[in-house]
């Protein structure tokens, strides 16, 4: 397994990815090409071994001058549960340190997503509030935040 940074070449397999987890809630294509475009921290964790297939990928904007956002975080669902989410998680948590300025990383997570929680909590991020009616579905988020 490797980490890369995504490029414009992966635009088709990450909105694959994207839409296939996420239906309503995906991200468009055109905002992946937007964020692509940006220069973000915009990491994919790639197969390696047996084919240059995308395993997941994760999206870090930054949204004010000392903090940054995980506005998006992906493991194909057949690589789930070994290793993949903490293995890119602890990379870009490391690459986000290197920032000059950044304090706090924040994020939003689907109040009833239990393994990405504790990921995230196993990191350090603290939940600091609850946000009704997050998504399209009506389901609730907790936003959660590391200081770094
Ligand atoms: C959340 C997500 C990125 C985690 O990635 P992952 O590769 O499965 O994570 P890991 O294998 O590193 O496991 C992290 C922890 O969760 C646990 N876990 C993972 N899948 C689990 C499952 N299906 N049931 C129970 N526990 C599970 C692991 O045991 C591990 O705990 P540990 O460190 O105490 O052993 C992945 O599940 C995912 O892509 N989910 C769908 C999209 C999503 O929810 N993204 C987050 C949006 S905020």
């Amino acid at each position: 397994m490797r980490i890369d940074t995504v490029e414009l070449k992966d635009l088709d397999e990450i909105y694959n990815l994207e839409r296939k987890f996420f239906k309503k809630d995906a991200f468009s294509k055109d905002l992946i090409f937007n964020l692509i475009m940006k220069n973000f921290f915009f990491f994919k964790l790639i197969d390696g071994e047996l084919s240059n297939e995308i395993i997941g990928f994760i999206i870090i904007i930054q949204d004010r001058e000392d903090r940054v956002n995980l506005i998006n975080f992906l493991i194909r669902k057949r690589n789930q549960n070994k290793g993949c989410g903490t293995y890119l998680l602890s990379y870009t948590i490391k690459k986000v340190k290197k920032m000059p300025n950044i304090k706090t990383i924040v994020l939003n997570v689907n109040s009833k997503n239990k393994v990405a929680i504790k990921l995230y909590q196993k990191f350090n991020f603290r939940i600091v509030q609850k946000i009704e009616n997050y998504y399209r579905q009506k389901e609730g988020a907790y936003l959660m935040v590391l200081n770094i």
